[in-house]
């Protein structure tokens, strides 16, 4: 019986290539076909496009793959729509492993924060409870960011909430009362609400936020209430250290 092939989640950091780590290229040029996510179902993936700066994909099958962005919340039945949507990769994925070959999956940042790559691993388990797979880490826009910025994320006894910014306001004031320091991924959209909450915990000047960190239009806020009217793109990542 031909051996099955593996599935491969591999992050692929923030955006800057060289953050792609040396095992995420070698899993990822040895992988015949790629499962690409896209967020729109006509658009770009950013995490192909990070990907193939670094791996020669000429030769790759690219099976693209939309995911719709929507809210996943704990103890809830995911939105039909996606559930829909891992299912269909799964199968996909299951019938390419089935024929023997191997398939990577690109993912943004570390596939372990908020990546939709687990759904699908989840979903791929349901299909075929032997599909084997492997994740390798990449370097998050969390970690990128604080790098850029030059601030730890926590260091003795402190501890690091990561979330995002889309949260209900209690959770987030409850969070902000309670942890040192907090990372907010999705920022993009609810800005002046965060802000807003910063302000009432007197933690504006504990804060920095990254624009496209790592990427050439990368922009660096420490003043955040210069960012008045400015939309801020979904590649935004804001730290709070107290
Ligand atoms: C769905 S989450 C994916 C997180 C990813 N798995 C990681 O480990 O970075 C998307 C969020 O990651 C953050 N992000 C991803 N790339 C970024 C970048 N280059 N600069 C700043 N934030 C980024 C933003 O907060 C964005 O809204």
């Amino acid at each position: 019986m031909k051996k099955q092939g593996i599935f491969y989640v591999v992050g692929v950091g923030p955006g800057d290539p060289e953050l792609l780590t040396f095992k995420g290229a070698r899993i990822l040029k040895k992988c015949p076909v790629w499962l690409v996510p896209k967020a729109h179902a006509n658009g770009e993936s950013t995490a192909f496009a990070i990907a193939s700066q670094m791996v020669d994909a000429a030769d790759t099958e690219i099976v693209s793959h939309h995911f719709p962005m929507k809210h996943v919340h704990r103890n809830e039945r995911p939105d039909a729509e996606l559930l829909d949507a891992w299912q269909q990769a799964a199968e996909r994925v299951v019938d390419i492993l089935r024929s023997g070959r191997d398939v990577a999956f690109p993912t943004l940042g570390d596939p372990a924060i908020y990546s939709t790559a687990f759904y699908v691993c989840e979903a791929l388990q349901l299909a075929d409870a032997d599909v084997v797979v492997e994740v390798i880490p990449g370097v998050s826009a969390v970690g990128a960011t604080a790098a850029v910025a030059r601030v730890p994320l926590c260091l003795g006894d402190e501890h690091l909430v990561i979330i995002p910014a889309t949260f209900n306001d209690s959770r987030i004031r409850e969070i902000l009362s309670v942890c040192d320091s907090v990372a907010f991924m999705k920022v993009h959209r609810v800005f002046p609400k965060i802000l807003q909450m910063l302000e009432e915990f007197q933690l504006v000047e504990k804060a920095v936020l990254i624009e496209k960190t790592s990427l050439d239009e990368q922009k660096i806020w420490t003043d955040l209430r210069k960012v008045g009217e400015h939309q801020l793109h979904y590649f935004s990542t804001l730290i709070i250290r107290k």
